[in-house]
């Protein structure tokens, strides 16, 4: 008796917690028990992570300390693990070390090769290794293109023959920039930038219909040189430059990008003071239509809290087309904002221009210029995002956001409070998250530890519930009922994401009308009894109805469970779980209390066995 009111008494508190910071909590908890992880142990301990999609569904390329692997999840005898340029550090004092971590993995000509570039000591190589032939690569100096160390993230992006790079050119780390490798249109470098930066992503602001207009952004954040106390240490921007750039003449901007700009990005809540400054991760859905293109950041406020902001690449492209210069007086002749096709032509005085001013005076603001879509206590440090087809034909955008205690935030992107449909937990113990990578087309996330690599089934919907209500107020739009479970969504299936009402299953005649299942007892006078009910949501509120009034449950174990401390014959009638989620209401189980007397001859068989269970444990 005396454990399960003590549990009572902690679990209570937990519940006032919990509805207090409601939208920061998982509507579930998913772990290896309800979901098929598959898992890959990587041989050794990793400082990294690289991954890319390998050549088969369910397949990744896996970049690491001095290991190259091909991981198939699907066929795992067909991983393969090679090691790269294993102890051959050229040139090299005897001291320093020669260890290889891989911190640059692409795939290139259409998947035929993997290319790879790597610390290898001070002196970092690249090579490319082809798919069908892992392990067998000539390296080749990586100078100006992958990091000297395997701290710096120096993310890269490599489109059709060209790589854009953001490493630092210098081993005493002042030279971040970006640089762009290979091509027909030459080598082009940022000027090196004493101010500390930190690259955080790149992408693409394309394609456009005119190809020459598409450019690269980069997002980064930099010291903050404003040493005013007040001042935040960080600030976030993004910096473009045009993809058809050829840098200037010989004697401005030679080899140096001339359609540099950089502008900072807005992420915030002035009313409350509340300004998120240091972006951590990016990710960009990319639309039909380049400026509808959504980009997703990670911030954090530099004292735990977290904020994702979304931007259009529209909207970036405005501040960048149309913003003054934030340093320049004007008003004074404009530049091009257009990039051309060969800017070696460019005029002296635009290119000298070029050369002076970057930063743009506007802010990039948030979508609808709106606060953050989500602010959050959790420390997040990685975001993913992906979008589903619902049956509604909308397309629902889904965010993964990795927590520091190696777990993943599944979160529904809508109007109004933070919807976390659910809580993976791919590890089995506390780990930190190195990478993730989405595969979208076969719905599979990929999550990388030190030691391990785990794939998650994003369309793994049976844990959800075995009735059609339960899986549509998941409200997880890779989710839908099929009409006997719930399952990966389709044409066929019943989901109400929008809303996650219940009604739906009724209307879509994909189940009989909703009725709670119920159970009659009949007691001996005096007898101590527990009713029970399950708990699938941690955003729904559980109590018993009952003749007394109403009662909170007893948590435990999964449960919602109602104590009957002593039978009596004014105890005596109906007792039902009412769950209620997001204004849907309904009773999940009802029980009919009864007193022996009264009921002789009343089926004893009725009796869940899970109460005759508890029952003994409580009177133990
Ligand atoms: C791990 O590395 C060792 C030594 O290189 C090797 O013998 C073993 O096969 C590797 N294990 C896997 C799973 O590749
Ligand atoms: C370095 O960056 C700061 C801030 O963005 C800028 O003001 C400065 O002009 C840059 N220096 C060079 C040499 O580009
Ligand atoms: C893309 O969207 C913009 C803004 O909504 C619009 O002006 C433009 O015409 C669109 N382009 C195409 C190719 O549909
Ligand atoms: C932004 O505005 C558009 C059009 O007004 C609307 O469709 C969209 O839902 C808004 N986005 C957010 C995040 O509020
Ligand atoms: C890979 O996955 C896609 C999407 O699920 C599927 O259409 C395709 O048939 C799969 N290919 C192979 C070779 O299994
Ligand atoms: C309990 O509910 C059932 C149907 O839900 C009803 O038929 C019965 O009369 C109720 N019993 C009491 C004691 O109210």
């Amino acid at each position: 008796m005396l454990r399960i009111w003590t549990l009572y008494a902690v679990l209570s508190t937990l519940n006032a917690e919990n509805a207090l910071e409601y939208h920061h909590n998982p509507r579930i908890i998913l772990t290896e028990k309800d979901m098929p992880f598959r898992r890959h142990s990587r041989n050794g301990t990793h400082a990294r992570s690289e991954l890319v999609q390998g050549q088969h569904n369910d397949s990744i390329y896996v970049g690491g300390h001095r290991m190259l692997s091909y991981v198939d999840f699907q066929t795992p005898s067909q991983s393969k693990e090679v090691s790269m340029f294993e102890n051959k550090c050229r040139d090299q004092e005897p001291t320093d070390s020669c260890e290889y971590d891989i911190t640059i993995l692409h795939k290139i000509s259409g998947g035929k090769e993997v290319f790879v570039c790597g610390t290898n000591g001070i002196l970092p190589v690249c090579c490319h290794v082809p798919q069908s032939q892992l392990g067998s690569c000539g390296s080749f100096s990586a100078e100006g293109i992958a990091p000297f160390s395997v701290e710096e993230k120096a993310p890269s992006l490599y489109i059709e023959d060209e790589l854009y790079t953001t490493a630092n050119l210098y081993i005493r780390g002042d030279g971040v920039g970006i640089h762009r490798h290979y091509g027909t249109k030459g080598k082009i470098s940022s000027r090196a930038n004493k101010t500390e930066q930190r690259v955080v992503a790149m992408a693409i602001s394309g394609p456009r219909a005119d190809p020459v207009q598409d450019r690269i952004y980069t997002f980064f954040v930099e010291r903050n040189l404003d040493r005013h106390p007040e001042a935040a240490h960080w600030v976030s921007q993004v910096m473009q430059v045009c993809k058809a750039d050829r840098g200037g003449t010989k004697n401005i901007l030679d080899r140096h990008w001339t359609s540099l700009l950089t502008a900072r990005l807005y992420c915030g809540i002035p009313e409350k003071a509340l300004h998120f400054n240091r972006l951590l991760d990016v990710d960009v859905l990319h639309a039909a239509n380049w400026t509808d293109s959504k980009v997703y950041a990670l911030f954090t406020t530099g004292w735990g809290m977290r904020a994702v902001c979304i931007y259009t690449m529209g909207a970036i492209d405005h501040v960048f087309m149309t913003s003054r210069f934030k340093h320049k007086a004007e008003p004074a002749p404009i530049q091009p904002r257009m990039c051309v096709e060969n800017s070696k032509n460019l005029p002296p005085e635009v290119l000298r221009q070029m050369k002076d001013y970057q930063e743009m005076k506007d802010l990039i603001r948030p979508v609808n210029a709106s606060s953050p879509f989500m602010v959050s206590y959790r420390h997040y440090r990685h975001i993913r995002v992906d979008t589903v087809m619902g049956r509604d034909h909308v397309r629902h955008t889904v965010l993964f956001l990795s927590l520091e205690s190696g777990k993943v935030h599944k979160v529904l992107e809508q109007a109004g409070p933070t919807f976390i449909i659910a809580e993976l937990q791919p590890f089995r113990s506390r780990t930190h998250i190195q990478n993730m990578l989405l595969q979208t087309s076969t719905k599979k996330m990929y999550v990388s530890s030190s030691s391990e690599v785990v794939e998650l089934d994003l369309r793994s919907c049976v844990k959800y519930g075995q009735r059609c209500e339960d899986c549509v107020q998941a409200r997880d739009p890779y989710c839908g009922w099929d009409g006997t479970k719930c399952t990966a969504a389709s044409r066929d299936t019943v989901q109400d994401v929008k809303h996650g009402n219940y009604m739906v299953c009724e209307e879509e005649g994909r189940t009989d009308k909703y009725v709670a299942s119920r159970h009659v007892h009949s007691l001996p006078p005096t007898a101590k009894y527990v009713l029970q009910c399950p708990i699938v949501s941690g955003h729904a509120h559980y109590s018993w109805h009952h003749p007394g009034g109403q009662t909170d449950c007893l948590l435990a174990e999964g449960l919602c469970l109602m104590l009957i401390e002593k039978m009596a014959p004014e105890l005596e009638g109906n007792y039902s779980c009412v769950f209620s989620e997001g204004g849907y209401q309904r009773t999940l189980v009802q029980y009919e209390l009864q007193t022996e007397s009264r009921a002789r001859g009343l089926d004893s068989s009725l009796l869940a066995p899970g109460i005759l269970l508890l029952c003994l444990i409580l009177l133990d």
